[in-house]
């Protein structure tokens, strides 16, 4: 090699040495500064605190079929105006999209209607965990006087109406139409609500282009600021009742507090339960505003702020909250083969 070809080569390679490593440095620099233990990078190895949903499930599909209608079924209601999907639309994140509901004679309800998506991958269900099963919560707004305001013997007396009900039963069931089938199908049907393959699910599967850089460092973060603490599991939720308002008085700072604010109290009588919900599901959370119990977070911005001061009692700079909002947003899955 010539000595010109040299002393051309060797400053060249000094300059690009220099920049590259200016270039690294200021992106250290540009870091915020770091409070919070990070952990170790992101790895997908299954040893995540948080499990993809089941992409299929074996259904009874004439029973999902039945349950699907009857869901859709405004003869549930006393005045025959009111079915599940006017509180849960299925077009809507399986919500309303509404602070609280509004029922029979257009009476406004007191909590927000949570989705019924993937629910059947709740430990309780309602927001105290009152009901055990998917079936035993139908018992709820069926007799609620604010929703569907009643009761079995009118139900089925005016599905025995209907030759298809009497038929679609008999055929299922080779029964007459009587409450406990009419609860089976529903909670059939409502176990066929599930949304598997959300890009976060693709990513705890091995698939590590799913995310992107971003959304992979709100995990961490998710993690690493304790969210996943109370929110894990398949639902990243719905495996827990914990207080809201850990660290600072939330009802207090919120004023006029309601019965259904006390929570799995009303449940347990137990002082310990006061203010105490179950955790909700994260899953599909970009499509279910507006938040809370009460619901008053209108935006996912507001609930992890609510989130961070009450549950975590810290602070945290908007860039790592923006980083944590776009990690859930990873959380849509797919219903039926298309975004629900
Ligand atoms: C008038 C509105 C309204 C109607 C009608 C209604 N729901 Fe709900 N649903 C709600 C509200 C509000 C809650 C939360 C109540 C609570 O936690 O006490 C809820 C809770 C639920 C839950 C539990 C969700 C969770 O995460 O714990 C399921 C499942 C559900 N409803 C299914 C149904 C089915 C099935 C029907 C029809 C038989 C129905 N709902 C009718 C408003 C409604
Ligand atoms: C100590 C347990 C706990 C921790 C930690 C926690 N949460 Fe929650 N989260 C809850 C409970 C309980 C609720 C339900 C509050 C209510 O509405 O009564 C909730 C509700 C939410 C909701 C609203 C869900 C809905 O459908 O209304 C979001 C979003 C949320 N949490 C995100 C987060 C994030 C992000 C973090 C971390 C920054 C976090 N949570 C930390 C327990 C916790």
């Amino acid at each position: 090699m010539n000595r010109s070809f040299k002393s051309f080569v060797i400053p060249i390679a000094l300059f690009c040495l220099v920049i590259l490593f200016s270039w690294q440095w200021a992106k250290v620099l540009e870091r915020p500064a770091a409070a919070i233990n990070l952990g170790p990078p992101i790895s997908v190895a299954g040893d995540e605190p948080i499990e993809p949903i089941p992409i299929t499930a074996e259904l009874n599909q004439e029973k999902v079929a039945l349950g699907n209608q009857l869901f859709h079924e405004p003869r549930l209601s006393r005045d025959n105006t009111i079915s599940c999907a006017s509180c849960h639309d299925l077009n809507k994140g399986g919500t309303d999209q509404r602070a609280f509901p509004i029922g029979i004679d257009s009476q406004e309800g007191f909590l927000n209607a949570p989705t019924v998506l993937n629910n059947s991958f709740h430990f309780r269900q309602f927001w105290d965990g009152r009901a055990r099963s998917l079936q035993d919560q139908i018992e709820g707004p069926i007799h609620a006087s604010h929703e569907m305001d009643s009761n079995w013997p009118e139900i089925i007396s005016k599905l025995k109406q209907s030759p298809e009900y009497v038929q679609a039963f008999k055929q299922i069931y080779a029964d007459n139409i009587n409450s406990d089938h009419i609860k089976d199908a529903i909670a059939i049907f409502e176990n066929s609500l599930f949304t598997p393959n959300s890009r976060f699910d693709r990513f705890l599967r091995g698939d590590t282009n799913a995310l992107t850089n971003n959304e992979k460092e709100g995990y961490r973060r998710f993690k690493a600021y304790g969210c996943v603490s109370c929110h894990q599991g398949i639902l990243l939720g719905g495996n827990m009742f914990q207080k809201f308002g850990v660290f600072g008085d939330y009802f207090k700072d919120r004023g006029n507090i309601t019965e259904a604010d006390l929570g799995r109290f009303n449940v347990t009588g137990q002082e310990e339960d006061r203010y105490a919900f179950k955790v909700p599901s994260l899953r599909n959370i970009e499509l279910t505003a507006p938040y809370f119990h009460d619901g008053t977070a209108e935006t996912l911005d507001e609930a992890v702020k609510v989130m961070i001061k009450y549950q975590l009692g810290r602070e945290v700079n908007q860039q790592d909250i923006d980083l944590i909002i776009q990690f859930l947003t990873t959380l849509t899955g797919e219903f039926e083969g298309s975004s629900p």
